[in-house]
């Protein structure tokens, strides 16, 4: 049976109505949910939907969510308090709404979700949206029984990790903006640091076979994609069957090394790796690849070894330090971008002023820094030694000011440079065009429209705290 959704009323028949019904896709946190909100409209607008960014308009509504921090969270809530309305006026309408929570927050609390939200039809995980066709037609057979269609709400419950990856059944990669492109190799993780649900949202490590990788590869180039971002929770742990020799398995070195065989993609990226992980190959993909970025966000969290066996981040400071210079004997020009947790239980003055010794010795291009937020069910969450929440605050301050600081400075080292950067849009500014630096840096350049969804080369000539100004480098020939 084709789902369909026809004018007016949601029906579950097959039916030749060809007026679009409109999409709407919220994405939270991570670049795996941007990834996974995509491959969302992969699966639905075939089912007859389009998308739309007005949610007045929508008869679906989907809330791609993440559970990283309370924060994120609460976010849902309050999104959720204010589709109701909209649920309500269109209901009265005659017409329906469907409203669908996926992603990590979804799979963590979904049944605090139905509870908190009534008027919710679907609750399904990260790994389970490959069965929205089936969760949208059981929705709306739930939603025909019922006599209150707004109150009853989620009659669709689907948090199950599958015993077959989703990738197996998801739909060719249709949905892709742009020459820009995330291409997910691995999913989910078993480091299980001490502070994270991930683990817990995501599930248990999962890398696909090469040829399955490499196959998404070829559609992404059909598909006009000139930068590729191979993308995994923890991507360095990437092991993925050999398309060779059965038994054997590529790293992600070796897997970089072949997609820049492809000489349609001009600009290779992978996030995100952690620094257990790094093998010699993937310094070497950064020696002998030019089209690899050199760029790496390698994140740490602390600079105190203490603090990161509490974290159970399975590496030292020293090992860190290691790892940089093996990189920059590599690759001169990496450069690095990290994440820190700050007050994360126990951590004392001391620690911190480890943190920004850390940072002050690997002197970071950009980095994102949070406070430790306490996730059920994660074994920090338990310490007695958490920390106030006003000292968080003052730490924070503080180690942001270290790491704008290198920020600056990098950018303005930047200037002179000549970059490649792919232009993805028109800018604000009239004339202006928009793209990204090697150093994921927002650069702004006068240049004509037709350039566009090209790689060119670009001398930066301007940098503010966030962003480079360039100009298109005229070759003589
Ligand atoms: N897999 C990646 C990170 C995934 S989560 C890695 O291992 O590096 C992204 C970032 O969110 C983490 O790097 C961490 O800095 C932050 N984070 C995760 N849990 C957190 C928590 N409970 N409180 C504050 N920040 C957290
Ligand atoms: Fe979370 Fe640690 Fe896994 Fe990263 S490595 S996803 S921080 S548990
Ligand atoms: Fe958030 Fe889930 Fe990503 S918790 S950071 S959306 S993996």
């Amino acid at each position: 049976m084709v789902t369909k959704m026809t004018t007016g009323k949601i029906t579950s028949e097959t039916t030749t109505e060809t007026e679009k019904k409109q999409l709407y896709i919220k994405t939270y946190g991570c670049q795996m949910n941007v990834y996974d909100s995509n491959r969302m409209s992969d699966i639905l607008l075939p089912l007859g939907f389009e998308m739309t960014e007005d949610l007045e308009k929508a008869d679906m509504a989907i809330y791609n969510t993440c559970h990283i921090r309370e924060k994120a969270s609460e976010k849902l809530y309050s999104d959720l308090g204010r589709v109701k309305p909209h649920k309500i006026r269109r209901v009265a309408r005659g017409e329906d709404m469907l409203i669908a929570v996926a992603g990590c927050t979804a799979q963590a609390e979904g049944a605090e979700v139905m509870r908190r939200a009534p008027y919710v039809d679907m609750v399904f995980g990260p790994q389970s949206y490959q069965e929205l066709p089936e969760m949208v037609a059981r929705a709306m057979r739930t939603k025909e029984k019922r006599d209150n269609p707004l109150l009853r709400g989620a009659g669709v419950l689907n948090v199950a990790f599958p015993e077959n990856p989703k990738f197996d059944t998801l739909p060719e990669m249709t949905n892709v903006e742009g020459a820009s492109a995330f291409l997910s190799i691995q999913e989910g993780c078993d480091k299980f640091c001490h502070f994270c649900v991930v683990p817990y949202t995501r599930g248990a490590e999962y890398s696909r076979p090469v040829k399955d990788v490499l196959k998404d590869a070829r559609r992404l180039i059909e598909l006009g994609v000139k930068e590729v971002t191979l993308l995994g929770q923890n991507v360095n742990a990437y092991h993925g069957e050999s398309p060779n020799s059965a038994g054997q398995e590529w790293s992600l070195g070796r897997l970089i090394q072949e997609i820049a065989e492809f000489d349609a993609f001009e600009i290779i990226r992978y996030i995100t790796s952690h620094p257990r992980d790094v093998s010699q190959d993937l310094i070497e993909a950064h020696r002998d690849v030019k089209k690899l970025s050199p760029y790496l966000h390698l994140p740490v969290q602390s600079g105190s070894s203490r603090i990161l066996k509490a974290m159970n981040r399975k590496h030292d400071r020293d090992f860190y330090f290691k790892l940089i210079d093996r990189f920059r004997e590599a690759r001169p020009d990496i450069a690095f971008s990290s994440d820190f947790i700050v007050g994360f239980p126990g951590e004392d003055d001391r620690d911190h002023k480890e943190t920004l010794d850390l940072i002050r010795q690997v002197n970071y291009a950009q980095a994102y820094s949070f406070k430790y937020s306490q996730r059920p069910g994660t074994p920090a969450w338990a310490s007695e030694q958490q920390v106030d929440e006003t000292l968080k605050g003052e730490r924070l301050a503080e180690l942001q000011a270290l790491l704008n600081e290198q920020q600056t400075a990098f950018n303005q080292k930047c200037v002179g440079q000549e970059m490649e950067v792919l232009f993805e849009r028109k800018a604000r500014h009239e004339g202006q065009l928009s793209g990204r630096s090697p150093y994921m840096q927002s650069v702004y350049v006068q240049a004509n429209p037709r350039l566009i969804n090209t790689v060119v080369p670009v001398r930066i000539i301007g940098c503010g705290n966030n962003s480079l100004t360039g100009e298109v480098v005229v070759l003589d020939n």
